[in-house]
């Protein structure tokens, strides 16, 4: 990870970290007990399959397989790396992040957020105190954004100067090199006499733009001119905390209630988004400055079904509208399109005609296939042979990009309808389109689980579920002797913290990888229905894992010296390696039960360093 977080102080992260008080906060649990169950955030789910223990201290789904310690469960609830995961887990617990030598870039974000949030304040103190301020402070006036709107949303204003936050970053020792990066300000192609630096934004209202997590990334200036000539946004560049494509303007605000509606309201403008979240419409959100993208339709498909479209009703509105159904369609996503009166956008509409106007706009929201059909239709002559070609090949190949058949079936029947021809007809059509999807990615769907030797998953999950049967893997079973490295690392783990007396889960959280790999799999193993109930079953069932393991690896080894016979070319090494096999062969069948297996066990477990791997 970007700056190793010291042991202890991860350690002390977790510690103080309750994973089932840190998901509660995230999806209200039913009750608090050690073991709850509710409907898993990560999946589409009618009956509850997501556990979260909080004695062993960590979550598991049965459904979707989705599993780990509290900071797995950060990382995929906020979508977010494990460092970041940390970070986050650190702030709530007041822990103080301390870094292990050696630690790198990431002091980049860190003092890139901290720019970032201290340029926002300076802009949006200016805004609403500073007298320069003055035309800012009439401009949204007139456009009805009231200086509580402003408090909400932290607007703020560059005043029309080249040097203000120049000026500001020198007066704050923020390094001119960071404020570049950061984008507030922009080198001159040559080099002035006083700074070689100068203001990105003048005389721009000021909208802060947010991550996920609420903090502030970039920056996008509205002009203050009427003037045509003028760029009416100057949006923040990309930068090391700033993916224009990952952004979408106030899902911070948006995604808990888009998580409870279950759909989210897209608009263009971050004015149109204000304007509906104080209209109450709070599941509104914007692609900022850029066209939708798949990136986006990822975010939401976190928190939604389904998406209604709100587009400017002007030619470009309805193209970027077209565009942006087809990535939906490839999500699976149900959208739908709203069309606002001509010339206005959410903005103007709620600003003229009300909160009900709008209202009533997104509920006459048409699926957007039908959109799709009614565009064409005024675009292209029906009655026409071509004509109708032409709407149903664009209409088949929206369609051939769902990648659920009782969706393409669905919006088939709909297609067939509207355009008055048969849906066999469409089918056969569409066939070829799914045979040979235009350049179509295969959704971005989960890898197919590993499959894992099954005597190693088993012998996992009853050493999990019984550990005092631990003591009979450190005894017999060499952990080099277990193939998979995961199982391995989970056995040696559970060893560990049986000999050190330390809580398994506090093992795994140190031993872990960036993407949580043992935690998630331990999860999963430790959530395991009981294979046996009580403790001698455990017992006789590890002794008879380990029996197997063994025979698999005399088995191969027995193997090994049979070829090696085999292509010996003198006699005597020949003879000895048949011996050694004959050996093998009689141990095998001593190692079918326990106790004639037991003595040889120990014989050969005292040549192998037992218990680790
Ligand atoms: N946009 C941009 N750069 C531009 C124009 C627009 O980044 N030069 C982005 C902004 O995020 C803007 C959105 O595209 O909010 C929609 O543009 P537009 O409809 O022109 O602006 P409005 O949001 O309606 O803004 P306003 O109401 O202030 O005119
Ligand atoms: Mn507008």
């Amino acid at each position: 990870m970007a700056g190793i977080v010291s042991k202890t102080v991860l350690d002390d992260i977790r510690f103080r970290s309750d994973i089932a008080d840190v998901i509660d906060a995230y999806i209200t649990l039913p009750r608090k007990g050690a073991v709850v169950k509710t409907l898993c955030p990560f999946h589409k789910e009618k009956s509850p399959s997501f556990n979260v223990n909080r004695q062993r201290q960590m979550f598991h789904c049965f459904g979707c397989g989705a599993g780990g310690d509290v900071f797995k469960f950060v990382m995929m609830y906020e979508q977010v790396d494990f460092p970041t995961a940390v970070r986050i887990l650190a702030e709530k617990a007041g822990v103080i992040l301390q870094f292990d030598k050696g630690s790198e870039p990431s002091s980049d974000k860190e003092i890139l957020i901290t720019i970032h949030e201290e340029a926002a304040a300076l802009f949006h103190r200016c805004l609403m105190k500073d007298p320069i301020a003055q035309p800012a402070r009439e401009y949204l006036k007139k456009r009805k954004l009231t200086s509580a709107i402003a408090e909400e949303f932290m607007i703020g204003f560059a005043p029309d100067q080249w040097d203000f936050t120049v000026n500001w970053a020198k007066s704050r020792s923020f390094p001119m090199d960071k404020l570049e990066l950061a984008g507030l300000v922009v080198r001159k192609a040559e080099g002035g006499p006083s700074s070689p630096f100068y203001d990105r934004f003048r005389n721009r209202v000021m909208f802060p733009i947010r991550n996920e997590q609420g903090r502030i990334v970039a920056f996008s200036g509205r002009t203050l001119l009427q003037d045509p000539k003028a760029a009416k946004y100057v949006n923040s560049p990309e930068t090391p905390l700033f993916r224009k494509s990952h952004v979408l303007y106030a899902l911070d605000k948006a995604r808990r209630e888009i998580v409870e509606k279950r759909e989210a309201i897209v608009c263009e403008g971050q004015i149109d988004v204000i304007r509906c979240h104080q209209a109450g419409f709070k599941t509104a959100v914007a692609a900022q400055g850029t066209a939708f993208t798949e990136d986006h339709v990822r975010i939401l498909r976190r928190y939604a079904d389904g998406v209604i479209l709100v587009f400017d009703s002007d030619e470009a509105g309805r193209n970027a509208a077209l565009r942006a159904t087809t990535l939906f369609m490839q999500s699976g996503l149900a959208v739908r399109i709203a069309s606002l009166p001509a010339g206005e956008d959410p903005d103007t509409l709620i600003l003229k005609e009300g909160p009900e106007a709008f209202q009533r706009a997104l509920q006459q929201a048409v699926p957007a296939l039908d959109f799709q059909i009614n565009l064409l239709s005024t675009r292209e002559e029906l009655r026409t042979e071509a004509g109708l070609m032409r709407v149903c090949k664009a209409v088949l190949a929206t369609i051939s990009q769902t990648p659920n058949a009782i969706q393409r079936d669905v919006l088939l029947q709909t297609a067939a309808r509207r355009l008055n021809v048969s849906v066999a007809a469409l089918q056969s059509e569409l066939r070829p389109m799914l045979k040979h999807p235009a350049q179509r990615e295969a959704p971005a769907e989960k890898p197919a689980p590993v499959a894992r030797p099954a005597h190693e998953v088993m012998l996992a999950e009853h050493l999990g579920a019984g550990q005092d049967q631990v003591g009979l893997v450190e005894r017999y079973l060499p952990l080099t002797l277990v193939s998979d490295p995961l199982c391995r690392r989970f056995m040696e783990a559970l060893v560990f913290s049986h000999r050190e007396h330390v809580d398994i889960m506090e093992v795994l959280t140190q031993r872990d990888d960036d993407n949580r790999t043992l935690s998630t799999f331990a999860a999963g193993v430790l959530s395991a229905p009981s294979k046996a109930g009580a403790e001698g079953s455990h017992h006789q069932a590890v002794e008879g894992l380990i029996l197997g393991i063994w025979r698999t690896e005399l088995q191969r080894r027995r193997l090994e010296l049979e070829q090696q016979a085999a292509t010996s070319t003198d006699e005597n090494t020949h003879d000895s390696l048949i011996a050694q096999a004959q050996q093998l062969t009689t141990d095998l069948n001593r190692l079918k039960r326990w106790d004639t297996g037991e003595p040889i066990l120990q014989l050969y477990a005292e040549t192998e360093p037992v218990g680790s791997g």
